[in-house]
Order: C-alpha cells, then sequence, then structure tokens
C-alpha cells in the first residue's frame, strides 16, 4: 500500500455492500521483541511515548470530524458508496487511538490511560447543507487525509522499529481508504452545479487552511523527530504536505474537471525549508 498510487482513481473501488460486511479483524499486536526501542536513550523513549499519547488524542479528534461528517452526509442524502467509507472512518479513527495509546504505553514502559474527550461545538448546517457538508468532505478527505496518507507513508518507511513499522503501516493503510472516500463523494456530486461552484471557489482557501493546520507544531516536542521511532521533523512535515498536494491532491480535483490554477501558487508559496 503506497499513498502515492491514485487515491483520486475511484472507478475500480469496492462497493459500499462490500464494504458494510463485518470482517472481525483483530485490533493489532505489537511484536513481542523491539530493540530499537530497547537500545533507545531513556530520556528519548518517554518524549517518543509522550508524543504517542498526544497523537492517540488527535486521532479521537479525526474521529470526531468524520462523526460530524456522517452526520452532514446524512442530513444531505449522501450516496451510500460515500456515506459508508466516511463511516468506517469513525471506527478506523478510534483504532487509531488505540493504537497510538499502544504504542505510547510500549515506549513509556508503563499503562497510557484512553486519551480525554473531544469537545465539539454542533451547531445547524445552515442554509446551505449540501454546500457546508460538501466543504468539509473536501476539506478533511480529499485535502487533509491526502496529506496524512504521505505523512504516515514516509514515518513508516523512516522508522526502524518494528512496533512502530507495523503500527504506522496498519494507520497508512486507513488513511488512503480516508482520502478515496472524499473523491467518491466528490465524485457522487460531480453534476450538482452549485455545489461544483462553491468548492470551485473555495479550493485556494481550502488548500491554504489545511496546509496551515498542518504547519501549526504548537504542541511537538520533538521538532527534530525521530525517525528510528515514526516521528517526523517538522521539516518532514512540510514537504509531505506539499508533496501531497502537489502529486495527490491537485491532480485529483483537475481529473475531475476543477480549476486548480489559484491552489497550484497557494502550494508554490508553501515554506518549505
Ligand atoms: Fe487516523
Ligand atoms: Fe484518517
Amino acid at each position: 500500500m503506497t499513498a502515492r498510487a491514485s487515491i483520486a482513481d475511484v472507478a475500480a473501488l469496492a462497493s459500499y455492500t462490500d464494504l458494510l460486511r463485518r470482517r472481525g479483524r483483530p485490533v493489532l499486536a505489537l511484536p513481542e521483541h523491539d530493540p530499537v526501542i530497547d537500545a533507545a536513550d531513556p530520556v528519548l523513549k518517554r518524549k517518543v511515548g509522550e508524543t504517542w499519547k498526544r497523537r492517540a488524542h488527535e486521532e479521537l479528534k479525526a474521529a470526531m470530524a468524520f462523526t460530524m461528517l456522517v452526520r452532514g452526509l446524512m442530513e444531505v442524502g449522501a450516496a451510500p458508496d460515500a456515506l459508508t467509507r466516511v463511516a468506517r472512518a469513525v471506527t478506523d479513527e478510534i483504532r487509531h487511538a488505540e493504537l497510538l495509546r499502544a504504542l505510547g504505553a510500549r515506549y513509556l514502559g508503563e499503562e497510557a490511560p484512553w486519551p480525554p474527550a473531544v469537545h465539539v461545538d454542533v451547531g445547524p448546517l445552515g442554509p446551505q447543507p449540501r454546500r457546508r457538508a460538501s466543504l468539509h468532505a473536501v476539506t478533511l478527505c480529499c485535502v487533509s487525509e491526502s496529506i496524512a496518507s504521505v505523512f504516515f507513508e514516509t514515518a513508516h518507511d523512516a522508522a526502524t522499529s518494528p512496533s512502530a513499522r507495523t503500527t504506522l503501516g496498519v494507520v497508512l493503510a486507513d488513511e488512503v481508504e480516508h482520502a478515496r472516500a472524499g473523491w467518491v463523494y466528490l465524485a457522487s456530486i460531480r453534476d450538482d452545479a452549485d455545489v461544483i461552484a462553491f468548492l470551485q471557489a473555495a479550493l485556494a482557501t481550502v488548500v491554504r487552511d489545511t496546509a496551515a493546520a498542518w504547519f501549526d507544531f504548537t504542541y511537538v516536542t520533538l521538532p527534530d523527530g525521530a525517525h528510528d521511532h515514526g516521528l517526523l521533523a517538522n521539516a518532514d512535515v512540510r514537504r509531505c504536505a506539499v508533496t501531497a498536494l502537489r502529486d495527490l491532491v491537485l491532480p485529483g480535483f483537475t481529473q475531475l474537471g476543477f480549476d486548480v490554477a489559484a491552489a497550484e501558487d497557494v502550494v508554490r508559496g508553501l515554506p518549505v525549508d
């Protein structure tokens, strides 16, 4: 599974009835032995463990974002192909919270608690619910989850810890599907001229704001990363975001008939060191 394998190519994907089958996959078991964690400096090990704990909470916030998106898509009667994929993402993100919590515990050498509550303001969808739900789908899935796919792929490829690699591989596979959920949805509304025109007008802003969210390193305690342990440096994260926007996101929009010239200008202007 690689993020660059054409996330936006939705024609050959499984139907929603296949997705609705229960498969009962077990939550991941970490490898019994991890010489990379065992050999790590204790101070670094604690910082890495704390980072995974914080990131577990971020995954739970992602679960909330998808929960809100499911609500919006249900309210506008989204097609089941898109709805099923977005609904699955809710439980995927909760599973990611568990995976990263368990990985954090492995690094800390002690039990790590389940992350705290996620707060949310639930307002009405407003007078243009299709526009708002569609903007949310595009922002969260097509743009942010595509960046997440390249981010996790890069982190996975850099990691040497078997525990980090195993965990990141599972998360990566899901993030690719979350990005696809957005492209499936967008393809399903391509004949809705009002919504498509609205999304076209918003596209450059969506790209700018989503990149800004990925470039917010306020809570990062290891700015140079810890590559063996699956943590990227801030500079790597910026590069991942630009790569994803340039190579996956903008080509995806082009494929669906959008004019990406203004969004390309935004991407070209993003700071990458
Ligand atoms: Fe996730
Ligand atoms: Fe995701």
